[in-house]
């Protein structure tokens, strides 16, 4: 008989040979584990220790850390218990895989016993490496079940019986309910949504840490609700609940224009306590009709406008027991689905940070004006003390004008003014609670005595995505230019992926969106978050497959039709595309594959058989680079030939996705049409000597980047791009050309012509905001001009995420950190640094779903310096620009010596590694 090491041992042989086609399963004996191969970070639908997951399979994640290198998991088990102590012990699992031979640490689907709403299943996994050493099993996680069937809500749907007139915005309704627990609580669950925001409390302390809950969705058919773990709110006896509801996205000003009450015009709360006793018995408190309401200090919150707070209107007490008050009026129970109800896939929006003004100004119109010293998303905490009756105002500006006089123009309509009235007697601290604001600067008015620094906070609230990214370089402007681009996304991630935060649109245009992805899921873990959006996409695209200019759709409510422009629906395409290569997550290319589909056959629809998308309104190359010069009027790309392009760009990726997803048939339906768009592109915008009918920049950079052109016009064609620029000497792109240039520059070698375009500091350019004292970055190249005045205030956002796009670049291609063709979420990783610009360092790191993936290079008395990180279970080929094979050292030793190596090889101008998992640190010298 064998002993078990020799079980496993045959077993893992027998895996190799069969890995990665087919799954084995075989029992395991115990094994001595290799203490130094652990199991971390593990995750549950990209979420530690989640509550309230609604998929009824699951996807599970973890990381393997060992100190060794080329790490690879050849085998996993994963079991599953009801409690700790069961899992911990091996009994009454709920789930045990057995050991499976596979290299899977991403993405494995839960595969027990169907899961019940409230569920929680505790899990742990172990591993075998390659070398069939098996891991300790990892420290115990968790996932709790939401409420997966609409059957499981036994609350109402219930609305304030309040007078409210809907033209306006109308004081926030506060709603309570007193209830009794018969004894000590073991555990509580809070279940809890609203047509409106909600914020709730229980016996006078706040629910959970979220705001602006419970987000924003396609509400008409897709509507989140959070679940809370409120055991420790409740107790024995007598208890309370309060929740104020606000106006949110739900029924307050959105778009612009006078626009309000999109999906409705009562707010109305739906909540569920379920409450297990210690003595085993179970109650639940819901909302019904036996509710009380009323309205309190919160006379006016809307998003865009701000809020105005009387704290002498304060209910003292509301969520406490024993509250008294004459004339509280009912609620109504209404009739609302609950079948769109559904457990958020994304991140939470958080409080996340808190930064301290850093100059308090008098401006020559005689403001006073506090600067934060970063323009920012969020709020001002203040702390006051004053007269009851004393109002204080805040108004919140993204920048001063030339006189240095604060400057709110580019704001539109939305009036961003928080208006505070103090209740008097001592120290008084507020926040505002259904509004936020994007904002440098802060006027306040009306203050008793003189405000200090220490009297204003700014909140900074995002959706709680985990910062993944980080890149460093020895140019201090480009390090500013990716703190521009990081804080860019944090003011625009807010439940949905927006264009910006503070004038009246703070929409989720899906141009802006696609042109950024990329970048965003480089900063940070996005996974869940797009994955999010994409259903409210796929709920609100139209019948013919048309996807609307703004997701969730708050504009054709108002501008019937506005949907389907190039660039901004491909969107529908490009999003799960970026998700699949950055996460390795097919479940995203199956959820929306319909989508995805409907889109390019709306598309194909409108081309026929011309193959030509040339009719429709489209956004076109926006905010491209434009002058009043007559010879030259600025780069317009004909929209016809950039509809034609994305048109391609879709059915190829298209194609691809239905080939990851088996589906044959539709991969080979969509190569074809692809062929036959490009055929009609090249028919129609390509002359026969290889010119594109616009002679833009974006029109070049297009066709290249999405495969348009035949193999032997690209050559030439990526040349006229290159001269163009050396033309030009700058950027002549607009929202569409700007996030792909650079890659096709440097695609087909002109790195030189690509860095010009970074280095540049002059308008317009990427640099040229951050000379001008940007902090994020600007919707225009020239937001405020050389000569400090601003550009068209009708369109002029200073925290409008999309030209920080170049993000992708600097991370790809200046430090080379990036995801091999074959290596979708990292499984393969490319480093391929591209020294440059005069930059003498440039690193990166990257948090994959597999762990930390690093690529820093050094240039340093004619020696380069690569310092590279490739998590377990991960692979990656490495190139070591200008590297002689025989002078590469790897940590001091030569490349045939070096651990975790599997292969080099020379190249033309460089050296090709192919590497396990690992820290290494090349060495070699450059030529001048
Ligand atoms: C938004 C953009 C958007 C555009 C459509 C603007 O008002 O702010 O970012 O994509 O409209 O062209």
């Amino acid at each position: 008989m064998k002993t078990a090491p020799e079980v496993v041992k045959t077993l893992i042989e027998i895996c190799k040979t069969a890995l990665p086609f087919s799954i084995l399963l075989f029992s395991l004996a115990a094994y001595a584990a290799a203490p130094a191969l652990k199991v971390t970070n593990l995750r549950c639908e990209y979420k530690t220790n989640p509550l309230g997951i609604d998929a009824a399979q699951p996807r599970l994640l973890w990381q393997i850390v060992s100190p060794q290198r080329g790490v690879r998991q050849s085998a996993y088990e994963i079991r599953a218990a009801g409690s700790e102590a069961s899992l911990k012990a091996g009994r009454e699992l709920i789930w045990s895989s057995g050991a499976v031979a596979s290299d899977l640490s991403v993405h494995v689907p839960y595969a027990g016993p169907a899961l019940k709403s409230g569920q929680r299943l505790w899990w742990q996994v172990r591993v075998w490496d390659q070398e069939g050493s098996a891991s300790d099993w990892s420290e115990p996680a968790w996932w709790e079940m939401g409420l997966l069937d609409a059957s499981d809500w036994k609350a109402s749907w219930i609305a304030p019986d309040l007078s409210e007139d809907p033209e306006k915005s109308n004081p926030a309704p506060m709603l309570r309910r007193e209830f009794n627990i018969e004894g000590p609580v073991t555990s509580a669950r809070a279940y809890v949504t609203a047509l409106g925001l909600y914020e709730m409390e229980i016996n006078g302390r706040r629910v959970g840490d979220q705001v602006f809950t419970p987000g924003w969705t396609a509400y008409d058919d897709r509507l989140q609700y959070q679940t809370y773990d409120v055991t420790g709110l409740l107790r024995a006896g007598d208890n309370a609940v309060g929740v104020v509801l606000g106006d949110g996205w739900f029924r307050g000003h959105m778009g612009w224009g006078d626009n309000r009450n999109i999906y409705g015009e009562k707010l109305a709360l739906l909540m569920q306590l379920h409450i297990v006793l210690e003595d085993g018995r179970e109650m639940d408190l819901v909302t019904d009709g036996e509710w009380s309401s009323a309205t309190g200090p919160i006379l006016m919150s809307d998003i865009y406008n701000g809020e105005s707070y009387d704290a002498r209107l304060e209910r003292a007490g509301w969520s406490r027991p024993g509250y008294q008050c004459e004339g509280l009026s009912g609620v109504r129970v209404i009739d609302h689905s609950k079948e769109i109800l559904l457990a958020p896939a994304g991140p939470p929006i958080l409080r996340i940070e808190e930064i301290k003004p850093v100059e308090i100004l008098n401006t020559p119109d005689g403001d006073l004006v506090f600067d934060m010293g970063q323009n920012m998303v969020g709020w001002i905490r203040l702390n006051v003390r004053g007269p009851a009756g004393r109002t204080v105002v805040l108004r919140h500006a993204e920048v001063l004008d030339r006189e240095g006089n604060f400057y709110t123009d580019n704001l539109r309509a939305a009036d961003q003014t928080v208006r505070y009235t103090l209740r008097g007697g001592g120290e008084e601290v507020y926040e505002p609670h259904f509004t936020f604001q994007g904002f440098r600067y802060v006027k306040v008015e009306g203050w008793p005595g003189q405000p200090g620094r220490d009297n204003l906070t700014g909140v900074v609230i995002h959706s709680d995505v985990t910062p993944a990214g980080t890149f460093e370089c020895s140019n201090r402007l480009i390090n500013q230019l990716q703190h521009n681009i990081q804080w860019g996304q944090k003011g625009n991630f807010l439940d949905v992926p927006t264009d910006c935060p503070q004038r009246d649109e703070r929409l989720g245009w899906t141009g802006d969106a696609q042109a950024f992805a990329r970048t965003a899921c480089f900063n940070a873990d996005c996974a869940g978050f797009y994955t999010k959006w994409l259903k409210d996409l796929a709920a609100d695209q139209k019948a013919d497959g048309a996807v609307p200019h703004v997701i969730p759709n708050v504009l054709s409510h108002n501008t019937p039709g506005a949907a389907g422009s190039s660039g901004w629906a491909d969107a529908a395409v490009i999003v799960p595309w970026t998700v699949y290569l950055c996460y390795g997550d097919t479940r995203i290319l199956e959820q929306q594959y319909d989508s995805m589909a409907d889109w390019v056959g709306c598309i194909a629809g409108r081309a026929g058989e011309s193959h030509l998308w040339n009719s429709g309104h489209h956004f076109g190359d926006w905010l491209a680079f434009n002058t009043t010069r007559s010879d030259y009027p600025g780069a317009t790309t004909d929209k016809d030939l950039i509809a034609t392009a994305f048109f391609g760009y879709s059915t190829s990726l298209l194609a691809e996705s239905a080939r990851i997803l088996g589906k044959n048939g539709d991969a080979v339906k969509y190569s074809e049409l692809f062929e036959k768009i490009k055929t009609a592109f090249k028919h129609e915008f390509v002359t026969p000597g290889g010119r594109l009918a616009s002679n833009t920049q974006t029109a070049y950079t297009l066709a290249l980047a999405f495969n348009l052109l035949p193999a032997d016009q690209r050559e030439s064609a990526a040349l006229r791009l290159a001269e163009d620029v050396r033309k030009f000497g700058h950027i002549t792109t607009g929202f569409l050309g700007t996030p792909l240039i650079s890659h096709v520059l440097s695609e087909f070698g002109y790195f030189d012509e690509a860095y010009q375009l970074l280095m540049r500091t002059d308008y317009p350019s990427w640099l040229y905001p951050v000379t001008m004292g940007a902090t994020t970055i600007w919707e225009r190249w020239d937001g405020i001009k050389p000569d400090s005045t601003f550009q068209d205030p009708g369109m002029n956002s200073f925290n409008h995420y999309a030209y920080g796009a170049i993000g992708d670049w600097l991370y790809r291609r200046v430090s080379g950190l990036d995801i091999a063709p074959d290596g979708a979420g990292y499984k393969r990783i490319l480093i391929h640094p591209h020294p440059g610009g005069e930059l003498e360092y440039a690193r990166a790191s990257h948090a994959s779903l597999y762990g930390r993936v690093a690529s820093g290079w050094m240039l340093q008395n004619g020696r380069m310096k690569l310092e590279v990180e490739i998590p377990s279970n991960t692979s990656a080929i490495i190139h070591l620009p200008g590297a002689q094979i025989e002078t590469v050292t790897e940590s001091g030793q030569s490349l045939e010596k070096a651990g975790g190596i599997i292969g080099s090889v020379q190249e033309q101008g460089s050296v090709r590694v192919e590497a396990g998992s690992g820290k290494y640190r090349f060495e070699y010298p450059v030529p001048d």
